[in-house]
């Protein structure tokens, strides 16, 4: 079997649908796994045990094997994310107050405990309920918590952007790297949050980390069969793909987010606005107003949450997220199997 059959059981197409936070549903991953690609939940700002519910929703509706993507925490203690970190934020928030009150909402107190629950999300997939595959973004686990992780069973993938991100990972003990170009729709997945990301994509990554002898999945702008076939002659095992999925009948992306996807006088950008970390998205309004948020994640996510969830509600599409890769506008409304067979077509997994 190839590793890529190592680490993603029962795949036959190399398609991934990539973990999307606020997108991701148990619906996609099925249809995806049943389609013969491979799932994954977005374990990322959900509470521990809505996660928990997806897993079972999820195995309700497959017996085939699916990930789970977790959030690696920044340090809790501010003065871990530089001298100014707690200044910067509340600067910040100073600059959304008219924006807040135009939208009618208050903004919150910045929370610097946040770990989006990541010692019960680990005991959730450790020791209660584990899947196929844990992938982690934002940061290198700690080699203890890839142990819990391969003790369970499961394979453990991370996201990386950079030959030192790769080797962090390979030596805390990861399965797979998952290699992100900057065409990548929504956070990159760089681990260290102030840092301005690379201009390397996927294919110029590939041959860095490859000394690392691990799978490799790119990610990353892959819209097409050919950038499919790209990617795996360059070395890869399979493709994560994200934006494709976004229109699908059965992403949980929203009617107002749906809308601004098909707004052709938008362009791709990449902003610190939303969140804090640089993602990439459609440049509406609040995106490129804010686009030198300071680098401080979550926070700045949870500052600007009640305007998103405000704007959506109100049909502001200049102040809600529009996460998507370089490619948005190959996008298109349709069963999430047409997009793995499209994708997938003349590639299938070896398992020689
Ligand atoms: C809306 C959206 C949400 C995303 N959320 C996550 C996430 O929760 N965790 C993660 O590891 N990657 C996340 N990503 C990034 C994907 O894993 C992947 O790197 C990216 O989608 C690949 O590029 P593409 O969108 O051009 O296909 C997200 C991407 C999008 C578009």
């Amino acid at each position: 079997m190839s590793r890529a059959g190592v680490a993603f059981p029962e795949m036959q197409a190399p398609v991934i649908a990539a973990p999307m936070a606020g997108v991701s549903t148990p619906a996609l991953v099925a249809a995806v796994d049943a389609a013969g690609g491979f799932g994954f939940l977005a374990g990322g700002y959900r509470r521990p045990p809505d996660l928990a519910q997806d897993i079972r929703r999820t195995r309700s509706l497959t017996d085939r094997p699916f990930g789970v993507n977790l959030f690696v925490p920044a340090p809790t203690d501010p003065r871990a994310r530089g001298a100014d970190a707690v200044e910067a934020v509340a600067r910040y928030a100073d600059r959304l107050a008219p924006e807040a009150t135009r939208l009618g909402v208050r903004l919150p107190e910045p929370d610097w405990l946040d770990t989006d629950h990541w010692d019960a999300k680990l005991t959730l997939l450790a020791d209660i309920d584990p899947v196929a595959v844990v992938s982690c973004t934002f940061g290198t686990p700690p080699a203890a918590a890839v142990n819990r992780l391969h003790a369970a069973g499961s394979c453990v993938a991370v996201t990386v952007t950079t030959p030192a991100e790769a080797s962090a990972a390979a030596a805390a003990g990861a399965d797979v790297l998952i290699v992100q170009g900057f065409e990548a729709g929504g956070h990159r997945g760089t681990h260290q949050v102030s840092e301005e990301p690379n201009e390397l994509d996927h294919l110029a990554l590939i041959p860095l980390v490859s000394d690392l002898n691990l799978p490799i999945v790119a990610a990353g702008g892959i819209t097409t069969a050919g950038d499919t076939g790209r990617a795996l002659a360059a070395g890869a095992c399979a493709v994560q793909v994200g934006t494709a999925f976004l229109l699908t009948d059965e992403a949980g992306t929203s009617a107002a987010y749906r809308m601004g996807l098909t707004d052709p006088a938008l362009r791709s950008v990449i902003t610190r606005a939303f969140s804090g970390r640089p993602a990439r998205g459609l440049g509406n309004r609040f995106a490129l107003a804010y686009a030198d948020a300071p680098p401080a994640f979550p926070q700045v996510d949870q500052l600007t949450k009640p305007l998103r969830a405000a704007a959506a509600a109100q049909g502001d599409l200049g102040a809600v997220s529009l996460w998507a890769g370089s490619g948005w506008r190959a996008a298109r409304e349709e069963p999430a199997a047409a997009v793995v067979a499209r994708l997938a077509e003349g590639h299938r997994v070896s398992r020689g």
